[in-house]
């Protein structure tokens, strides 16, 4: 299997479909719509994964902070259940990372559920990002979040 990773540059039909597909395998009801997905292509950066016949494996999505414009947040990553746990995401990661530093960004940040362990996993163990902070009950009760930081 072999796996490249790019910039999605172009917002064409074909493509969005392929990432909300993506989207929706991965977070079900509470997936990214294209009126999010789109404009993150077009004004943030979306990072992708891809097959050996270019199809989308694994998205991920960055924009860039307006009060501090060397830190850089990634809002979602997701990679198609078939190919997890083959260090796809991390790869991705880690080519966005390099990719991203060209524009002066020199800190990521995220947040997570706690109890996503996979997620954890990647961001913590395999990439080495810290708690920075937890938000309680960010979206309703009970609903923590960690914030997550690394320097690139
Ligand atoms: C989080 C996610 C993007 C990781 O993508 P991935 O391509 O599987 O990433 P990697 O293969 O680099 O790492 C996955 C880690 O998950 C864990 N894992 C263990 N068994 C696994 C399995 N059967 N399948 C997938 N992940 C497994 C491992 O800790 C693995 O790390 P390891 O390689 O050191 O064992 C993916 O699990 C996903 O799409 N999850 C649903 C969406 C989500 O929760 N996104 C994050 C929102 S903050």
């Amino acid at each position: 299997m072999t796996i490249t990773f790019k910039v999605i540059e172009k917002v064409d039909a074909e493509t969005i479909s392929r990432i909300l597909y993506i989207e929706q395998e991965a977070f079900g009801d509470g997936a990214l719509s294209e009126y999010v997905v789109v404009p993150y292509m077009r004004y943030g950066k979306v990072y992708a994964a891809v097959d050996e016949e270019d199809n989308i494996i694994s998205c991920a999505y960055f924009m860039r902070d307006m009060g501090d414009i060397s830190l850089a947040y990634i809002l979602s990553i997701a990679t198609l259940t078939a190919y997890r746990g083959h260090d796809v995401g991390t790869a991705l990661l880690n080519y966005a990372f390099s990719h991203i530093k060209r524009f002066g960004i020199e800190k990521i940040q995220l947040t997570v559920d706690p109890a996503n362990f996979k997620a954890l996993s990647v961001y913590r163990e395999k990439l080495g990002f810290t708690v920075a902070d937890i938000s309680k009950d960010e979206d309703s009760a009970g609903d923590d979040r960690l914030i997550m930081t690394k320097d690139l």
